[in-house]
């Protein structure tokens, strides 16, 4: 990617400026824009620290205790950015895991002649963002004269009905199948433009808006802009996190890590094919800064980061195995539960491919039922015709005794019945491997049984080459003397909310000794991984010598989605809520710290807040192993 400031001549490249540290980025921001002043240069590319301080609004409270604030900064020269700080929003949702709220980024551009807007804000914030943006439009006597709607998920396009409603007059900028989806939100007439990718809009000045079309991350709708006069590249939920800080952009990038990774995993993994198409779309494009829909922008470390989705989107191309999940975009939780679902599927190392089944192409229906070895179909409404096409192309297309698949409902109002996709499903000649029932609107823990029931679908897809893989992986004489490196017997156990989980450990090691910390390694594929992120805590309880053989038997058995691993255990709480085994000899509260990544494990380093030894005359079991390459 060459930086236009270069091609330029101009002073001082943002992008080298990443690779410094942060106290040496901003002594070289300074001297770039004093350099700049000094020179009277009026760069239009978006490369220096913005002048002015953010400006941040009051604080108002949501549902009792929820913060919401707003703050406006500047991103590059007429440009600025409307930030919804959604302080305190929790992990309900899958990719919330790491409890550090939330932004919705809403940005203006002032081309000479026409103001656009990019992206709005949810819906909580319509007094506060409303008031936010017409303070911003008055200081300068503009008005909206196009909404660019990047995706129409009611987090960023829920405030886009008040905005056309307040300026009648403007244009609702999207992709096909995104100006479909805002027709059903706002029900009154407004004004749009279709655009494909390549098409530009001109607001004047040089800001020459290019569009590039980004389905499946993560909806079908989804699209990009690039100014060209300042190089920021609006990118919508790609290139995100979940991260509220007053700071606009990644000044920091350590903190920002284990977000931006988990949110990746958990939106854009299951699409990696699309993120690695759009990558391709965008590579001749000088962009600089990239303004995406949650968290800091990315203005410090763009190369870094893109290049992160491009390894991690190569990684898992190269899977044994890939499920098709069809899911119902914009209906019931079908989204969210088909987002969770393929998050199991993927952290087992098996590849997905999303496609709305409201809105594929039939062609493309079918070449993707042919490509994949395991489906998902998450039951669409009823009342649609585009779903009962769809559904039928699948019936013809299901390939008997060849593929596995899993039927889910989505809790929409009007699903398709479960039990009459089985029954077709079984008439075309394949016994869907699990049906999963909605009864209740999705809890914490009905999240975690889809993710179980997708980590369950890519073992069955797996299971032969994994362990002929794990066998092969190591020369017998070194798997033999690797298994010499002994560990403790312990079982940790994690909760949140309505959703726990438990397992075996006997990769454990102290860590550190101020604070004290240990660090465990933790399979990627195990349902307590999601319940062990950055923050999070858990128990670690002792197993006693010669004592160990009917708890281990429980946690070791194979236990179906969903299922209560603590049934028939007996347990007390600890404060944090995760379960103490009454037959451990000593326990200890842990905190997350942070977590390594290696092939197949997290080696998972948390700091000790508490812990109790019950049977001090115990010594913790020892787990010996003749072969260290599988358990
Ligand atoms: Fe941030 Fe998919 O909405």
């Amino acid at each position: 990617m060459a930086s236009a400031s270069q091609r330029a001549g101009q002073v001082a490249a943002p992008l080298a400026a990443g690779r410094a540290s942060v106290p040496m980025r901003r002594q070289q921001r300074r001297e770039a824009q004093r350099s700049r002043r000094h020179l009277h240069i009026a760069s239009a590319a978006a490369v220096d620290a913005p002048a002015a301080a953010p400006k941040l609004s009051e604080i108002e409270m949501w549902n009792g205790n929820k913060r919401l604030q707003t703050v406006v900064a500047d991103v590059a020269p007429n440009t600025i950015t409307i930030r919804s700080l959604d302080w305190d929003r929790d992990r309900f949702d899958i990719e919330f895991a790491l409890q550090e709220g939330t932004t919705y980024n809403s940005y203006l551009i002032f081309g000479e002649e026409k103001t656009a807007l990019v992206d709005a804000s949810h819906e909580k914030f319509r007094g506060l963002y409303m008031r936010t943006l017409n303070a911003e439009l008055a200081a300068r006597g503009r008005k909206i004269d196009y909404v660019f709607v990047s995706h129409t998920e009611p987090d960023h396009s829920g405030l886009v009905k008040d905005v056309v409603e307040q300026f009648p007059e403007a244009v609702v900028v999207g992709s096909k199948v995104c100006l479909a989806f805002l027709s059903n939100l706002i029900h009154t007439p407004f004004k749009s433009q279709q655009v494909k990718g390549g098409d530009k809009i001109d607001l004047g000045g040089g800001h020459v808006m290019e569009f590039v079309m980004a389905p499946n991350l993560h909806w079908p709708d989804t699209m990009f802009s690039y100014d060209h006069a300042t190089n920021v590249m609006y990118t919508c939920d790609a290139f995100g996190m979940h991260y509220c800080t007053e700071d606009p952009f990644d000044s920091e990038l350590a903190p920002l890590e284990p977000h931006y990774r988990f949110y990746y995993d958990c939106l854009m993994l299951p699409n990696a094919k699309s993120v690695t198409t759009a990558l391709r779309k965008v590579k001749d494009l000088p962009f600089e800064i990239i303004a995406n829909g949650h968290g800091p922008l990315l203005r410090y470390n763009v190369p870094e980061m893109v290049g992160r989705y491009e390894r991690w989107s190569k990684a898992i191309a190269g899977a044994p195995a890939s499920v098709a999940v069809l899911y119902a975009s914009d209906y019931g939780f079908s989204d969210r539960l088909s987002q969770t679902l393929a998050h199991g599927i993927t952290k087992a190392g098996v590849a997905t491919e999303m496609a709305d089944i409201l809105s594929v192409d039939p062609q493309e229906l079918v070449e993707m039922l042919g490509r994949n070895s395991g489906i998902v179909i998450m039951a669409p409404p009823s009342d649609s015709g585009e779903a009962r096409a769809a559904v039928a192309t699948l019936l013809s297309a299901v390939k008997p005794n060849k593929q596995k698949i899993v039927v889910a409902e989505s809790y929409g109002g009007r699903d398709e019945p479960l039990d009459s996709l089985v029954s077709g499903l079984v008439a075309a000649g394949v016994e869907p491997l699990m049906d999963l029932r909605v009864k209740d609107e999705p809890s914490e823990a009905l999240y975690q049984l889809f993710e179980e029931a997708g980590t369950d679908l890519a073992q069955a897809l797996t299971a032969k080459e994994a362990i002929a893989k794990k066998k092969a992986a190591m020369c017998p004489d070194v798997a033999k003397a690797l298994a010499r490196v002994s560990g403790g017997l312990y079982i940790v156990t994690a909760a949140h909310n309505d959703a726990k989980s438990a397992m075996v450990a006997s990769w454990v090691a102290q860590a550190s000794f101020e604070p004290l910390g240990l660090t465990i390694a933790v399979a990627k594929d195990r349902a307590i991984e999601s319940l062990m992120q950055v923050g999070d805590k858990f128990v670690l309880n002792c197993l006693g010598e010669g004592e160990y053989n009917a708890t281990i038997k429980h946690f070791l058995q194979r236990f179906p989605p969903g299922a209560d691993r603590f049934e028939g255990v007996n347990y007390r709480l600890a404060d944090c809520g995760s379960p103490i085994l009454n037959d451990s000899i000593a326990h200890m509260e842990c905190k997350v710290v942070s977590r390594m990544e290696t092939a197949d494990h997290w080696v998972t380093y948390a700091e000790v807040s508490d812990g109790q030894v019950s049977q001090p005359d115990k010594r913790t079991a020892v787990h010996r192993r003749k072969v260290a390459n599988y358990y």
